[in-house]
């Protein structure tokens, strides 16, 4: 089983995914600077569309990455950058795709088409990171993403856009192009096609996923949907963090009573999933901002270590 404090089994990249709120962008965070400080140069990347990485790293956001510490950098790419990076490398191919039966001027296709067709933002987001990864600029990617409904998506469309992009030769043959122009976006098509799936080998291979979690109800039950809805595009989470475990009363019959409830859903979470890795991290008194209460959660999510 992959365990996030061993990346050694070929999977580079640890994804963090759950429903929102429940301490995504804290793990993540607290995994990279572990990362960093054990095994070497991480990158932590956040495509959450509102992100708050580097927020709780206290430094400028940007879509470059920027030095954080001793071997991690961090980058956050907007709704915006992803557009742009979209632009240059997909848009002008498909245009000339669609510009080859429909007079269209560029701006308005590309505005159009991104505009329709989010999935493209998502499949773009899985291809920049495979190509991150790739350049093994990086020891470990970190990647903090969006609450789950839109990373769901995320991991959907490669598998979507391949279906879709399978009858397509079949329509194209049919189109009034002359020979020469049909074979050049046949090309393309097939390009994409192939993209497709080596981004999809791309999530199966080299990401690790980690779902975190909180004692709730709604979280809880929520918990079983995401990992079946995982299973049915064919990943498997390898670990469960959860979150925001109350640990100290101190006295407290407030904090107590919470207690008492947490621990029913934290027993459910322990035999429904006994399969899994499961850490948790106690609830604290503050919010978690900067690196020295980064460097403490992460010493409970590797407490095994
Ligand atoms: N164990 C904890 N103890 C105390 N506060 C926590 C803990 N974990 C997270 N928090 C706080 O809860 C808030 C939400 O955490 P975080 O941003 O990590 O959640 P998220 O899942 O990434 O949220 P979103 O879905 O909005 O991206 C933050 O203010 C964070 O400091
Ligand atoms: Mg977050």
């Amino acid at each position: 089983m992959f365990d996030i404090s061993n990346a050694s089994d070929g999977k580079w990249v640890t994804m963090f995914a759950g429903k929102g709120g429940v301490g995504k962008t804290t793990c993540a965070g607290a995994t990279a600077l572990h990362r960093a400080s054990n095994s070497g140069a991480t990158l932590v990347i956040s495509t959450d569309p509102t992100p708050s990485l580097a927020h709780i790293f206290e430094v400028a956001r940007g879509a470059e990455p920027v030095r954080v510490s001793e071997g991690l950098s961090l980058a956050e790419l907007g709704l915006k950058e992803i557009k742009q990076m979209w632009d240059k490398k997909f848009g002008p191919e498909v245009y000339e795709v669609f510009s080859s039966f429909v007079a269209v001027d560029y701006d308005e296709f590309a505005e159009f088409v991104t505009s329709i067709l989010p999935g493209l933002h998502d499949e773009f987001m899985v291809d920049y990171i495979k190509e991150l990864s790739q350049t093994q600029t990086y020891e470990h990617i970190v990647w903090d993403t969006a609450p789950m409904g839109q990373t769901l998506g995320l991991l959907e469309t490669p598998a979507m856009l391949r279906e879709h992009l399978r009858p397509a030769p079949r329509i194209y043959s049919r189109l009034k192009l002359g020979s020469r122009t049909r074979r050049s976006v046949l090309d393309i098509i097939k390009g994409w096609e192939k993209l497709s799936g080596e981004d999809m080998e791309f999530l199966r291979q080299g990401v690790s996923f980690v779902i975190v979690t909180i004692p709730e109800a709604l979280a809880v039950e929520q918990l079983d949907g995401i990992l079946e809805e995982m299973g049915r595009y064919g990943f498997s989470a390898d670990q469960l963090v959860i979150n925001n475990v109350i640990k100290e009363i101190g006295g407290s019959s407030f904090l107590q009573a919470k207690a008492d409830q947490q621990r029913g859903y934290i027993e459910r979470l322990y035999q429904q999933y006994s399969g899994m890795k499961i850490v948790e991290v106690p609830l604290f008194p503050h919010e978690i901002k900067g690196l020295e209460r980064l460097r403490k959660v992460g010493e409970y999510l590797f407490a095994s270590d």
